[in-house]
């Protein structure tokens, strides 16, 4: 099967634009101007030393809204999970997660060399963790099996495309474990909560500990927040340290990362613009057998043969996206996609065509 461009026309049309539409990824979001001047006029101090105010306010600002004892600030939603690896691990241990999640896909290797763990991996394809899955790994420790440390889940769950958590079964599957620890990666949690109109404290409050990032939809230049029990967060500060993230003066990003958690509800257009674009791209991929009601939130994530190819051509039409897998396409939106880019995208894939 190959995918060709049918009208040369929109070729002409799209190039003279000579600007991209830049879906790559929700990360891609410029600081607003609101977060310029609270960066510039930020009152700051050595954060390795406690000493800085506004990311004092950050943490515990977010620590309430995620309803949580405390919270740490860290440079990247990567090093949030592996912190959290850190501290709910044993050498040996393993951890349960959906295949696809982002510790697994992009972490596998990290947490091997940080905390000596190992996975095992249960179906997510759609989001939640397949519970028979996760109750047969807890079940074979009485058969000498290795020590299950910590579940892991993401919310929302981006591979599946971007699919928020019926929080339901976040609760079904937190009574199942009993008292292992229950991490949540909440990279876009503030989506979830957007998208399904349940409160972050709500989401979280069966979990252990919640990591979220502000350098994604709320547009924040960088950062991420890992929040749980105060107990366990003063020993996240010396994993922390141990992983070099202690950031000094760091009451500038978190002066930003202020503003941003008050970006939480403007969410909604980039869920509503994705849903759009959603119905564009199935009907320009029909084989993919993309379902566009799936779309719940700000990726457009789907799986087609020639995945990679559908990525490079759009490209030269002025569209950037990515594969997140050699056969899995996805268009995330953010604060720097507009409804025009929404209609020229659409105008673009009305062209495309597979034979
Ligand atoms: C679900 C999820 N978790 C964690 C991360 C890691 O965040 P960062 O890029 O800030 O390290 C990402 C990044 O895209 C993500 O999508």
């Amino acid at each position: 099967m190959q995918v060709r461009w049918a009208h040369e026309s929109v070729v002409a049309k799209v190039a003279i634009m000579n600007d991209f539409i830049d879906l790559r990824s929700d990360t891609v979001t410029q600081p607003t101007d609101e977060m310029r001047e609270a960066m510039a006029t930020a009152v700051v101090g050595d954060d390795g030393f406690g000493d800085d105010p506004t990311v004092a306010t950050l943490e515990s600002t977010f620590a309430a809204l995620v309803g949580k004892e405390a919270a740490v600030f860290v440079p990247s939603g990567v090093m949030a999970n592996q912190i959290a690896v850190r501290l709910h691990t044993q050498r040996g241990d393993l951890i349960i997660a959906g295949r696809n999640q982002h510790v697994v896909s992009f972490e596998y290797g990290a947490s091997a060399a940080n905390s000596s763990v190992q996975f095992a991996l249960v179906d997510d394809s759609l989001g939640a963790l397949a519970l028979d899955e996760v109750l047969n790994y807890l079940d074979a420790e009485l058969d000498h099996q290795p020590h299950v440390g910590l579940i892991s889940i993401e919310n929302t769950h981006m591979p599946s495309g971007g699919t928020p958590w019926d929080v339901a079964d976040i609760v079904a599957l937190s009574r199942a474990i009993g008292d292992r620890p229950l991490h949540l990666d909440g990279a876009r949690l503030f989506n979830a909560s957007v998208a399904t109109g349940v409160a972050p404290a709500t989401i979280a409050a069966p979990a252990t500990t919640v990591m979220a990032c502000l350098s994604k939809g709320l547009c924040a230049p960088v950062g991420s927040l890992l929040a749980g029990p105060a107990a366990l967060m003063e020993r996240a500060r010396m994993e922390r340290k141990r992983l070099g993230g202690t950031m000094r003066q760091v009451g500038f990003l978190a002066a930003a990362g202020l503003v941003a958690l008050t970006m939480i509800d403007r969410l909604a257009e980039d869920h509503a613009r994705a849903a759009a674009l959603a119905e564009a791209f199935a009907a320009a991929f029909p084989e993919s057998g993309y379902d566009p009601t799936s779309c719940r939130t700000n990726i457009v994530a789907f799986t087609h043969p020639q995945a990679r190819q559908i990525v490079h051509e759009l490209e030269g039409y002025g569209v950037m996206g990515g594969t997140v897998g050699p056969k899995r396409a996805r268009f995330v939106v953010h604060a720097g996609v507009t409804d025009d880019h929404v209609s020229r995208v659409t105008e673009v894939l009305a062209h495309f065509r597979s034979h």
